[in-house]
């Protein structure tokens, strides 16, 4: 049986062949995009990394009031002298997340949402606290971890 043969009789023509590589990409891009547990933030693998507070890059953390943003977490010492870790990424649609110390609140530019340090929702229109992350200070190395 020839190669032409083998695939019509299975009904597959050359477009099919040629689109199959490309249908299998789109697949897992959606897949790699998704956000799996509806509470914002960075969903697609495993969170566990470590900051080095004694670079200028995250040197703001040792004041309070400072706060950055890695992997879209934003992690933030707070004005008594502490440190948190929530998803930058806001519950509501998506907009950046922003630390303000003087208020003591996460807040969220886009529509006016504002979260507790404990990334739960102050006021709305998000109805989703932010997700918290875990934080491991060994000297000046900081670790952020699910
Ligand atoms: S996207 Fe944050 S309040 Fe709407």
């Amino acid at each position: 049986m020839k190669r032409t043969e083998f695939f019509s009789a299975f009904g597959i023509t050359a477009g099919m062949l040629f689109m199959a590589p490309v249908l299998s990409s789109c697949s897992k891009s959606m897949t790699d995009s998704s956000n799996s547990n509806g509470t914002g933030g960075n969903t697609n693998g495993p969170v566990d990394f470590t900051l080095d507070l004694s670079t200028p890059a995250y040197s703001g953390l040792n004041n309070k009031g400072g706060s950055v943003v890695v992997n879209s977490i934003i992690v933030a010492r707070t004005s008594a002298g502490t440190l948190v870790a929530l998803s930058a990424i806001c519950t509501h649609q998506g907009g950046p997340i922003g630390f303000e110390s003087s208020a003591g609140q996460f807040h969220c530019p886009n529509h006016g949402s504002n979260f507790g340090l404990d990334g739960s929702v102050i006021n709305g229109p998000a109805a989703a606290p932010l997700k918290k992350y875990n934080l491991q200070l060994t000297g000046t190395s900081l670790r952020v971890y699910a």
